[in-house]
């Protein structure tokens, strides 16, 4: 299919899905703006780099000027306070937001996350439009980062995507992620299809390969921006065993869901 994606922004090229979206979308952007707080070097002519915070919002202003789209991915999926993740995620999704509106961008996608709806017990199968049950303050933030786009979207007709990533990375390096891996191929191709789908006001969809042992529903990925995953980790089914307690019930969140997990955040 021959994609034209045009002027592309995004923020926090410089991180793992930064960089991967960079290079998978390189060839069909006219031109890619890489937002960071990080140095980045951009190659050649097609691309260029913005030393800048996302609460920097003039940066941003400047930053979106003639942009097509806006993908944004600064932000922080650890737990941490709720102050640190107020600033990261939701204050720096409004600025985003914000300066897509001003400068008039039609599309924002945001980089959202499967902890939404963390504390669903594995054996749920989750659509996107279920209430959230976030596993953590990172994932209560998220909710208000979906919000927000919702927000945009119904107010000044912003179009947004709100991907609900998995976790991304070359292979699953733990049991969890035998349900809840997402491929670098999936993920430039969840990008993509959140860029290029026609007739979009808000979509929140799960952004998931296809994994047999996944717990997110794919169908509105599937009817709203058009894209069915095309790897799936039961290919790595063999490199972890079977028995892992992980699979017996808890949330879907595994390790980073539950008091443990948020307990210190709370009492700093
Ligand atoms: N990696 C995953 O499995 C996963 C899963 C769910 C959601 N997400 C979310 O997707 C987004 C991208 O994930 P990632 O794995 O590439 O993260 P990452 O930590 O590798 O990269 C984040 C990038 O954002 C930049 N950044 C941080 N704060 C910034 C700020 N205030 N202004 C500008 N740049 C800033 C960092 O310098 C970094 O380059 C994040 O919001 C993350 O929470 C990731």
């Amino acid at each position: 299919m021959d994609v034209k994606l045009g002027r592309v922004v995004i923020t926090g090229a410089a991180g793992g899905i930064g960089r991967t979206v960079r290079s998978g979308l390189r060839e069909e952007s006219d031109h890619l703006v890489l937002v960071d707080t990080e140095d980045i070097e951009p190659d050649g002519d097609g691309e260029t780099a913005v030393k800048a915070g996302v609460g920097d919002r003039d940066a941003l202003r400047e930053a979106f000027g003639g942009a097509d789209a806006v993908v944004h991915l600064a932000g922080t999926a650890e737990e941490a306070s709720l102050d640190e993740l107020i600033d990261a995620n939701v204050r720096g999704t409004l600025n985003v937001l914000e300066a897509a509106r001003r400068a008039e961008v039609p599309r924002v996608v945001l980089l959202s996350s499967s902890r939404v709806t963390g504390n669903y017990p594995i054996h749920h199968h989750v659509f996107p439009d279920e209430p959230p049950r976030p596993d953590g303050l990172n994932g209560v933030t998220r909710v208000a980062e979906e919000a927000l786009g919702q927000l945009y979207a119904d107010t000044f007709g912003l179009q947004v995507v709100a991907l609900r990533a998995g976790s991304f990375g070359e292979r699953p390096t733990e049991t969890r992620h035998l349900a809840t891996w997402l491929s670098p191929r999936d993920c430039v191709g969840f990008v993509r299809a959140a860029l290029t789908a026609p007739n979009v006001n808000f979509v929140a969809a799960y952004a998931v390969s296809g994994n047999a042992r996944r717990f997110w529903d794919l169908s509105v990925g599937e009817s709203e921006l058009g894209y069915r995953p095309a790897d799936d980790a039961a290919r790595y089914a063999g490199d972890f065993p079977d028995d892992d307690p992980f699979w017996h019930g808890g949330p879907q969140g595994g390790a980073a869901a539950g008091a443990e997990a948020i307990l210190p955040h709370l009492e700093e």
